[in-house]
Formats: structure tokens, sequence, C-alpha cells
């Protein structure tokens, strides 16, 4: 597919309101994204679990109006939030060819997380995504009454991840679940332009596996993580990363087949190592780990090797440790977490969460 085939040409243009609701989640990538060509295009592929647990929950009223200025408000847990306005205005304005009902309308964004707002955990995934499918039940309302070519689920689903990647590029990897793919590369079927969902073999040893999200820090972030994939373009690695991911996933797509733990672990906690090494080689050089971040990392270590355990762990763009696991270890890897990760956690704040099945409209 191309950008072409999501530009919607016809709509109704007599609908005069109506109301739409989704909840959205996050996602952990495996394999990270970290560095991006032009309108949010991928230098490498990756993929990720999408997550259970941590949503952000958006309705939509939208009512017709006069003019073709973009017009909308944000209110965030009851309030109307003027902060959220800058970047969802961007968002709107990158995605108007391809939704052009937007400047018809005016769009009364409501929205809330099941994770707590200072948590340090990024909303940008589950937010962009929950309106992104938002404005896709729009457009199927839209266009429901003029053409009878309904907008079957696969259509909805890739023109949802395609707009939500414009938002925030891994966005677009919390439509579906359980783990989806973003980014083309020669192991999966895939694209640039969207997410889609992994379609390998997948041993029993993952279903239903673990996050435990640890809150180390809830601060903003120092550098965002535009700032971030920015410092790639011209980064010494940057070649050898972006390859190295590639063969990242098609080691981790045999893992995912077999239910090689021992190589998942490898896979995970290298690529996690390596994406905070970007970081930490890149010209400004910054880091985003915190002496807590290491210390729950050496003791996860220490962990594995004396109990034979499989307990892992990985990084977003922060300070936030996510401790992944097997199901069947769950009870023993929560003692561990309890009696020695917890305390290097702010205000012993955590989240369990696990393998998702993406959005559900509301
Ligand atoms: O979606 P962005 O632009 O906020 O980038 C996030 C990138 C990482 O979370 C660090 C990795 C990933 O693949 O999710």
């Amino acid at each position: 597919m191309t950008t072409q085939d999501f530009i919607l040409k016809s709509y109704a243009t007599k609908v005069e309101s109506g109301a739409v609701k989704w909840e959205s989640p996050s996602n952990i990538a495996l394999i990270k994204y970290w560095g991006k060509k032009e309108h949010q295009i991928p230098e490498n592929p990756s993929i990720s679990f999408t997550l259970s647990n941590c949503k952000t929950i958006t309705e939509i009223t939208y009512t017709k109006k006069q003019g073709d200025a973009i017009s909308f408000d944000i209110y965030f847990e009851g309030q109307l939030n003027e902060a959220f306005k800058p970047k969802i205005q961007t968002f709107f304005e990158r995605i108007e060819s391809y939704v052009p009902f937007i400047r018809d309308y005016h769009f009364k964004i409501e929205t809330s997380n099941t994770f707590p707002h200072s948590s340090g955990i990024a909303s940008s995934a589950s937010g962009m995504s929950a309106i992104a499918l938002c404005l896709m039940s729009i457009e199927k309302q839209l266009t429901h009454t003029v053409t009878s070519q309904a907008v079957e689920k696969s259509y909805f689903n890739k023109k949802a991840s395609f707009l939500a990647r414009l938002g925030s590029g891994s966005a677009c990897r919390s439509i579906e679940g359980e783990l989806v793919v973003w980014g083309k590369n020669k192991s999966t079927e895939s694209s640039d332009l969207f997410g889609v969902k992994y379609d390998g073999d997948l041993h029993e040893k993952f279903y239903n596996y673990q996050d435990t999200i640890l809150l180390v820090d809830k601060g903003e972030k120092q550098v965002s993580s535009t700032v971030g994939h920015n410092l790639m373009f011209g980064h010494p690695f940057a070649t050898q990363r972006f390859e190295q991911a590639h063969n990242n996933l098609s080691d981790l797509k045999e893992v995912l087949a077999s239910g090689d733990l021992k190589r998942f672990v490898e896979i995970v906690e290298s690529e996690a190592l390596t994406l905070h090494a970007m970081m930490m080689t890149s010209m400004p050089y910054f880091m985003l780990m915190k002496p807590n971040t290491l210390e729950i990392i050496n003791k996860i270590w220490a962990h594995r090797a004396a109990n034979n355990s499989n307990i892992c762990f990985t990084l977003d763009a922060g300070a936030n440790v996510h401790v992944l696991y097997p199901e069947a270890e769950k009870k023993e890897v929560c003692e561990f977490i309890k009696s020695e990760l917890v305390a290097y956690c702010q205000n012993g704040h955590y989240i369990c969460d696990s393998i998702g099945k993406g959005a559900t409209q509301l």
C-alpha cells in the first residue's frame, strides 16, 4: 500500500454531529525504533508487545461548524488542557489530507489514562492511537451514508495505525495485539507506513507474557524522543545499529517460534542497552538511565544467575524498567520484585501488566 491509499476521497457532508469512543493500549518494543526519516518513516524495523492494562481512553464528540480552520478542545481527566493543544494541532495538520473532514467539524476530545499521569510512562503511543482510532470511527460514520464500500476492518486498522504513526511513531504499534511489527524487513510481513500484527509462529511460553513496569523516575524526560531520533542523523554508529536491528528481528523470529527464552533474554536486553548506548554516543550525548535503573538491572542479572530464572528487562526512552517474564514464573518473580526491586522505585510505585490484544471500541 502507498500513502495514496489512505486519502479519503468523498464523504457525507450532511452529518451534523456524533460521538465515538476508544480505549487503546501502550506498547513496549523488544526491537527498538530509534532514528527516523522524513514523515515518521523508521530507519529500522521494530517489534513490540502490546500491553493490556496501560491504556488511554478517549471520546471524541464532533459537531458541524462554519469555516475551515482546525478547531478542537482537549480535556484531560476532566480538565480543559491547553498544554496538549500544540501537539494535537500539529498532528491534525499532518493528517488532514487523509481525513479532510477534520476541517468541517469542531472536536471535543476527552481523554484519560489508566496509569498515573506523571508516571514517566510514555502516553504518546496509547494517546495518539486512541485519537487515530476515533478519527477512523468518524470516517466510517461519514462514509457509511454516501458509499456502499464498507470500511472493512483490515483497512480500518491499517489506516488507524498509519494516522497514529504520524502522531508518534511507536503509536502505530498500539492498534492490534499481541505482537506488532513496524518497518520494512526481510523476516516478516511489514510496512514502513503502519504496524502489522506479527504473523510468525508464537511458542506457548510467550502466551500472556508479563511486564512489570518499575517506576524509577516519574519526572519529565530531559531529552525528548524527537530530539533523540534526530541525533541519529550523522551518528557514528547509525549504519551498524540499523543493520543490527534487522539481524535481531530475524533472530527474534526464530526465538518466538522455538521458545528459546535464554536467547530471548539476550536479544531483548541487548536491544535495550543498545538504545541507551545510542543516546550516550550521540553528539550532544545524553543519558536517561538513573542510578536506580542500574541498581535494578544488576539485581535482575544476579537473580537470574542464582535462580535459573528467565526474568529480563527492557527500557524505553527513560529511566523506568520494564521487567519481562513468562507467566509460569509469575509467583517467583513477583516475590523477587517486592522483596528486592520495589526499594528502587520512586515512592515504591510499579505497575503490573501483560501482553494485550489491542485497542477496543467502547
Ligand atoms: O514514538 P516515539 O517517537 O516517542 O519513539 C519512541 C521510541 C522508543 O520508545 C524508545 C522505542 C520504541 O520502539 O518504542
